[in-house]
């Protein structure tokens, strides 16, 4: 009503209710580009075209994950998971230099056992909640991802690291081990005896090396990694959301114990077929043209 107002008053002339309309379309547009959630202290986030990117945000640290930041990354996935609006997710870091250089050692200080459980419980709680999101995380690992920030990004579906991008994982040299999933996520990506060696050295190996061991998808030039990361989300994005739920779903049930991924495969396969998107997807495949999916 106030913009028909203000189009009829436009028209009549009155310029000073130009500006008013194009205020407005400004204000309108950032609110879609740039859905508002909340903001944090320790991380920037953004919603453009459906994805979601969250930076960490302590460069003058490398990003090193303090407790905060564990707490506000929980809050952040949970708009992954809340809101329909996002389709993806991107983890990266702030500044040139790093991913997240790990855990924040200032914190580990006088830590007691006690203290230890509850450090370790919550960031696995937050680091699951990435690994079983429904909807795909892609990890951009632009520099240094050591420690914590090996872990973190071990949590995402896929990780793509810029040519300067380091991993780790130095624990032993700090008199720990991983505390949040490394010494597991890091066998099923790698396999036993790499992991190993790298556990237990606490050696850094380059972005080239992480490829090769299967830990990274992918390494682009530092000036293209998060294009590379938006235009992956975007392609799959056009795919049919619940049957990449279901990959997701499929993928970790390998790796349940007491559970027969095989089965979970036999229930999800049947489950997409009584979905819309199954119906969409083999019609369009038979007329010839590009699916349209509604994730239903
Ligand atoms: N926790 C807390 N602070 C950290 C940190 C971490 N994991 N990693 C880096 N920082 C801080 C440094 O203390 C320094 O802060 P300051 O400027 O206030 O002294 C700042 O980040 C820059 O780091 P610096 O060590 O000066 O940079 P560098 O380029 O010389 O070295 C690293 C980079 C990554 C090799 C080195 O910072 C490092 O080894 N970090 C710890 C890695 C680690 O062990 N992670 C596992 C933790 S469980």
């Amino acid at each position: 009503m106030l913009c028909l107002l203000l189009r009829h008053l436009e028209r009549k002339g009155y310029k000073f209710f130009r500006k008013i309309l194009c205020i407005r379309w400004v204000l309108v547009l950032s609110q879609r580009k740039n859905i508002i959630m909340k903001t944090f202290q320790t991380l920037l986030t953004e919603i453009s075209e459906g994805i979601l990117t969250i930076t960490i945000n302590r460069e003058e640290k490398l990003n090193a994950l303090n407790a905060q930041l564990i707490v506000e990354l929980g809050e952040a996935i949970d708009e992954l998971y809340n809101n329909d609006e996002v389709k993806a997710c991107i983890i990266t870091g702030k500044g040139p230099k790093a991913f997240a250089a790990g855990a924040d050692i200032a914190e580990f200080k006088g830590m007691s056992k006690e203290q230890g459980i509850f450090l370790a419980k919550r960031g696995h709680a937050v680091f699951n909640k990435i690994e079983l999101s429904p909807k795909p995380v892609i990890a951009a690992v632009n520099g240094f991802a050591l420690g914590g920030g090996c872990e973190l990004a071990m949590a995402c579906h896929i990780r793509i690291a810029s040519e300067n991008a380091k991993f780790g994982q130095p624990e032993v040299n700090l008199g720990i081990i991983p505390g949040y999933g490394g010494t597991q996520r890091l066998v099923q990506l790698i396999g036993k005896g790499k992991a190993f060696e790298l556990l237990m050295t606490g050696d850094t190996i380059d972005a080239v090396c992480a490829e090769r061991l299967g830990l990274v998808n992918d390494v682009v030039q530092t000036v293209e990694l998060l294009e590379v990361c938006r235009a992956l989300l975007h392609k799959i994005n056009g795919k049919a959301p619940i049957a990449i739920s279901k990959v997701i779903e499929c993928v970790h049930a390998h790796f349940k114990d007491g559970i027969d991924g095989f089965d979970t495969e036999i229930e999800e396969f049947s489950n997409c077929v009584s979905t819309e998107d199954f119906t969409e997807g083999t019609n369009a495949f038979l007329e010839k043209r590009k699916a349209s999916f509604k994730g239903k």
